[in-house]
């Protein structure tokens, strides 16, 4: 029996157990297709033509949290007419959906984005049109969007006054439907303010502009999520400050999509040598920003080729701390069995 029909055959008789076993929940209302008749089961899965295992389970849960409830599933999978199906292809996120977007009254599709990032660094074409160098390098959609990264609301409690569950209580006044409020709600708080912290943007980055490899083909210059790790912004970052600059904060022009990343050569770019103090000067951030303030290195990878100073300066503070602090743990240390055991002698060797 080939690896393929005995997956198979492990998919159908597990899906006949469960069915006959599990009391069926509510099915929601966007699966119109009763997709998750099966695909809300945990496990089922399949090995795929690689051997790998597939994990074809869609938590219903995280589904109708995501900013897709609405969306049907044959909306994103269009191929799938029939069950058991035919082999499926990949879902194409630039589709046109049922979904009609209210103000202009046309079907809604994600092109909108795909025009920005064609026009940002991102792009596969150069700006003469041609193929990049080793395009297949270059981000797509589901490059940077694949991380199942799901926060509640009450996580900005108290990071951003305002946006709570508490507010949720005024919409109530007047609005008598607990999920049309919710929803809304949702939908406009969410895009007030990132829905990520910068750490997350970073490992976003990270898969590509961490890779040394990559990092070389595209002479980039810099490990640049490593480097935004070492300086002041990242560190911070890390203790989970909020208010600092995000990759995006300093890449994307004021008010654009953050799909908008420029190279810092394109002087059209707020990174550009002579623009980049506006990024600085952001009035979250450092109002009255100078020129020469702007020349602070936000890349610096405090290596002894790069910049000596800060190296020597590191590693001076290292040996410092840990030769002040280390002598003295001793101390204490010494002094504190010594004081557990006032009469304790050091056997000697006869
Ligand atoms: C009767 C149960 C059943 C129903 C209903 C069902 N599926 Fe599936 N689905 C499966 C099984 C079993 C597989 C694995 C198929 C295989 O390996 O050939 C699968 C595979 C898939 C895959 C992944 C294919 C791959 O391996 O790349 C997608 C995507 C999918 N289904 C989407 C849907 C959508 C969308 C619907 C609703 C329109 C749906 N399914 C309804 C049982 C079902
Ligand atoms: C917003 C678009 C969208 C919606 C809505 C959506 N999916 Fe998906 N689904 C995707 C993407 C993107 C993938 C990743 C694989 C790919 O690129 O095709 C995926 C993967 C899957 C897989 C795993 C297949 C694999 O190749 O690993 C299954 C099964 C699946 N979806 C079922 C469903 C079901 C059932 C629903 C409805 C409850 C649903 N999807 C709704 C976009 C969507
Ligand atoms: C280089 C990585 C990257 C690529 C490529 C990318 N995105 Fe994004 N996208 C992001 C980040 C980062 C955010 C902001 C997330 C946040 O604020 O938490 C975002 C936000 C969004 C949003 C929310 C609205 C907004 O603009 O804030 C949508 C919708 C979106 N992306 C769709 C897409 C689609 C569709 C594509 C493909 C055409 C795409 N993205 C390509 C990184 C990317
Ligand atoms: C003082 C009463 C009141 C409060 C409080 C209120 N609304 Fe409304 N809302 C209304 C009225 C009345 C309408 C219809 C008015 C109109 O169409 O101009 C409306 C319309 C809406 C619509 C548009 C619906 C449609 O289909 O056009 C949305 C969405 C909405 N409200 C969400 C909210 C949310 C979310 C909150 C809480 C943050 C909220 N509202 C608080 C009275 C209120
Ligand atoms: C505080 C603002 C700021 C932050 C935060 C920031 N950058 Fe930068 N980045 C810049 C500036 C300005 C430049 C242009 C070079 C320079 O002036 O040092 C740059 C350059 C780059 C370069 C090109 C490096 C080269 O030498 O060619 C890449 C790639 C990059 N950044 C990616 C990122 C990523 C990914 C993040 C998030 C981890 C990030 N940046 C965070 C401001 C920032
Ligand atoms: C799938 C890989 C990939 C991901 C993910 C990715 N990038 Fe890039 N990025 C690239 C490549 C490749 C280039 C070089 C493009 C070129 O040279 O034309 C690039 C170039 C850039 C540049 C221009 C550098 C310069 O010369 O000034 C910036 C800025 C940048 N990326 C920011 C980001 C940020 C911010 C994120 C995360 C939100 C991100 N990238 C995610 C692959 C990626």
């Amino acid at each position: 029996m080939s690896l393929k029909r005995a997956a198979r055959l492990y998919i159908v008789g597990f899906i006949f157990i469960v069915l006959n076993f599990y009391p069926s929940k509510n099915l929601f209302s966007a699966d119109v297709g009763n997709c998750l008749l099966c695909h809300k089961y945990p496990g089922l899965s399949r090995i795929d033509e690689q051997g790998k295992m597939k994990l074809l389970y869609v938590n219903e849960d995280i589904f109708n949290i995501s900013v897709h409830l609405k969306v049907k599933c044959e909306g994103c999978h269009t191929d799938i007419k029939k069950i058991p199906h035919d082999p499926v292809n990949k879902v194409d996120c630039l589709v046109e959906c049922h979904i009609v977007e209210p103000s202009s009254e046309q079907k809604f599709s994600h092109k909108d984005v795909d025009n920005y990032v064609k026009k940002s660094v991102h792009a596969a074409l150069d700006k003469y049109g041609m193929p990049k160098k080793f395009k297949e390098d270059l981000p797509t959609c589901k490059n940077c969007h694949d991380e199942p990264l799901y926060r509640p609301l009450s996580f900005f409690k108290q990071v951003r006054p305002g946006i709570s569950e508490a507010a949720l209580g005024r919409c109530r006044v007047c609005h008598k439907k607990e999920d049309f409020i919710i929803r809304f709600y949702n939908h406009v708080t969410t895009r007030l303010h990132r829905t990520r912290n910068p750490i997350n943007i970073a490992e976003v980055c990270a898969r590509c502009h961490d890779d040394p490899l990559l990092v070389e083909r595209h002479n980039l210059g810099t490990r640049a999520v490593f480097s935004y790790g070492e300086t002041f912004h990242g560190k911070a970052a890390r203790f989970l400050d909020e208010r600092v600059p995000d990759c995006l904060d300093c890449h994307v022009n004021t008010g654009e999509s953050v799909h908008q990343m420029l190279s810092h050569k394109d002087s059209a770019a707020i990174t550009y040598r002579e623009n980049k103090y506006l990024a600085c000067s952001n009035i979250e951030c450092h109002p009255g920003t100078s020129q020469q303030f702007a020349s602070y290195k936000v890349h610096a990878e405090f290596n002894l080729d790069q910049s000596p100073v800060q190296y020597y300066f590191t590693l001076f503070f290292i040996i410092l701390t840990g030769g002040t602090l280390l002598p003295l743990m001793a101390i204490i240390f010494l002094d504190l069995i010594r004081r557990l055991f006032p009469d304790a002698v050091i056997p000697r060797r006869r």
